[in-house]
């Protein structure tokens, strides 16, 4: 096996370069990957803008990116059974730290000593040929699976988690926020979990009509009109069960009251940018009895997402409609910036 593999390194504000490091050799417990798909998640673009100053402040100055990825199986570290070389496998980016009260608990995405790929300070991301990674986070990958369906299991994780957090079930109408690559992931977790009817809002055209192209049965493009009175005449005055904000836009999150049925729940995926908007009308969110729930990444879901997308239930890699080769990372990156209204998903292929 080669000695060194090239990585693709932010060395700048908006900046790539590629470089020639050691190749990793697993510890015991973890397997080596050969990385072949990556896919770009809105985290890694916020980290490629990040001043040049900032990016510096970083550990060796540079940093690699990314988190959502699939590849094969190339070497076995020590104590580790049940793998074979070859075998195709999704990374699941967080590592635990095995001994406190939340991973005992089961919930380890809320281990305060977690170790997710790319995160600042905890460890490299997946943007290099090789990665070195905890054998029980290598989830193996059925025949007919591709390795870019692998890469997408990361961001249907985080959809999955949420839509089970907010009970997503047969009968219900629920309205998405936000047509990206987590909102249409969110769109197909809620139509597998059973959910009836789902509406999505945003901004953009393309994005709504891949969502529609991908099952929702209503798209709303909340600059032409209210989101509130599409709403209310899609469901009878009726409202949604189930709101799920995946924008982590104020002007978005501040509709989910409205849009909300009596006892119904709202979910907030997208990252907020901010404090809780003036328009989060609280006292009517009291009066409904509502619901509001937090999602943190995922936990317990990769084996979930992996069989729902080899049994064809969730088609994931209709989200990902930009592949670019390694050696294009930076443009891929420059394009999901520019080129918002044109590209959903870039997928990196190694
Ligand atoms: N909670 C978690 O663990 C977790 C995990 C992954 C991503 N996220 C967050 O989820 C969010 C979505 O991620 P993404 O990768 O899909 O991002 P994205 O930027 O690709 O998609 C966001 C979409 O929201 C739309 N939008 C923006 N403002 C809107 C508004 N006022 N009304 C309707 N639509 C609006 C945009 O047009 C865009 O299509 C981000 O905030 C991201 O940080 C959270
Ligand atoms: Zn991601
Ligand atoms: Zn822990």
């Amino acid at each position: 096996m080669e000695q060194t593999m090239l990585a693709s390194f932010t060395v700048a504000h908006r900046t790539m370069q590629m470089d020639r490091i050691p190749v990793p050799q697993p510890a015991p417990g973890e397997l080596l990957v050969q990385i072949k798909h990556v896919g770009v998640c809105g985290s890694d673009l916020g980290s490629f803008c990040y001043t040049t100053e900032r990016i510096h402040s970083h550990a060796g100055g540079r940093r690699i990116l990314g988190h959502e990825a699939a590849g094969y199986v190339v070497a076995i570290g020590e104590g580790v059974a049940g793998y074979e070389l070859g075998d195709k496998v999704a990374l699941e980016p967080s590592a635990g730290c095995g001994k406190c009260e939340f991973c005992n608990r089961g919930l380890y995405n809320l281990c305060k000593g977690i170790r997710f790929f790319a995160a600042s300070g905890q460890r490299d991301g997946v943007l290099r040929e090789y990665v070195a990674h905890p054998a029980n986070l290598c989830f193996k990958l059925p025949d007919n699976m591709t390795t870019l369906q692998g890469a997408l299991v990361e961001p249907l994780a985080v959809a999955l988690h949420g839509t089970e957090l907010g009970g997503a079930a047969l009968g219900m109408d629920a309205v998405v926020f936000g047509a990206g690559c987590i909102g249409l992931m969110t769109l197909l977790a809620l139509k597998a979990r059973g959910v009836s009817r789902v509406a999505v809002c945003d901004v953009v055209d393309i994005r709504l009509e891949k969502a529609k192209e991908l099952g929702a049965d209503l798209v709303i493009n909340s600059r032409n009109e209210s989101a509130l009175e599409a709403v209310k005449a899609w469901t009878n005055g009726r409202l949604a069960d189930l709101v799920i904000d995946c924008t982590g836009n104020p002007i978005a999150l501040g509709q989910t009251v409205a849009l909300t049925m009596p006892a119904g729940t709202i979910v907030m995926i997208g990252n907020p940018s901010g404090p809780m908007p003036e328009a989060f009308d609280l006292r009517e969110f009291n009066n409904k009895e509502l619901t509001l729930k937090g999602v943190f990444r995922y936990r317990n879901k990769y084996p979930i997402a992996i069989q729902a997308i080899a049994s064809g239930s969730i088609p994931v890699e209709k989200v990902a409609d930009a592949i670019y080769p390694f050696e294009k990372t930076q443009q891929a990156f420059d394009d999901s910036i520019d080129r918002k209204d044109q590209i959903c998903k870039a997928v990196i292929e190694l």
